[in-house]
């Protein structure tokens, strides 16, 4: 369709691309063929900044053919020292089998666990690939989404953060993202945060609701 249409595909894969999904690119394990990729995160795996986009042929050649110079430079463009960590962190990733581990090992393990979160009453669906995860809080007694107000979400990151487990929120959905070695018994260590965490919410929230029956006149 896009072929048909001549329109370019861009794939951000500034969190998806270097092995996140359990291939270099998620766009591989979705089988796409972008014409242009963001990234970023991965590719130093967080130690320097340094993002770019990736630019294939289609895109290139017209720029060279059509576009007269390809202004493209800005003031840390380029930096020498974040391109010399970005190689040394893709080689030693490469050496050291990250991504297959990703894929083979740590992503079926997180897969498994995490599924084990969706029998929790606020849980209304729980989703993983490779090492990317994120949980759908619903209101137990509905199966529904919280009333946003309540800010469950939040609430249940803030008490995530206070346990020392990094996991975010987007309105009521939570989202791991953890480094790719990360080990089978910090994935152990994650769930068993991430459930007293939802139990905690969940009290938190049983405790607001009642505040709230009380304060509703007769
Ligand atoms: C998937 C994705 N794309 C793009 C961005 C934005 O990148 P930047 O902050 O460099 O604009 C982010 C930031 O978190 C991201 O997660």
């Amino acid at each position: 369709m896009l072929e048909k249409y001549d329109i370019l595909l861009v794939a951000d894969e500034v969190i998806c691309g270097f092995g996140r999904l359990g291939e270099w690119f998620g766009s591989v394990h979705f089988g796409l063929e972008p014409d242009l990729m963001p990234i970023a995160k991965g590719l130093s795996s967080g130690y320097l900044p340094i993002g770019g986009v990736l630019v294939g042929d289609r895109v290139a050649d017209t720029l060279i053919e059509e576009g007269g110079e390809f202004f493209h430079g800005f003031t840390y463009s380029g930096h020498p020292t974040c391109a010399a960590v970005a190689q040394r962190n893709l080689e030693l990733m490469e050496a050291e089998g990250v991504v297959e581990r990703v894929r083979d090992d740590l992503g079926p393990y997180l897969a498994e666990r995490w599924q084990a979160l969706a029998g929790h009453p606020l849980v209304g669906e729980a989703r993983s690939l490779g090492l990317i995860g994120a949980l759908e809080l619903v209101d137990p007694a509905t199966g529904e989404r919280f009333d946003k107000a309540l800010g469950a979400g939040n609430l249940c990151r803030d008490l995530c953060f206070a346990s020392g487990l990094v996991m975010r929120s987007v309105g009521d959905t939570m989202i791991i993202s953890p480094p790719l070695v990360i080990t089978h018994a910090e994935i152990d260590e994650l769930i068993d945060k991430a459930r007293a965490a939802l139990d905690a919410t969940l009290a938190r929230l049983a405790d607001t609701t009642t505040d709230q029956h009380e304060e509703t006149p007769a």
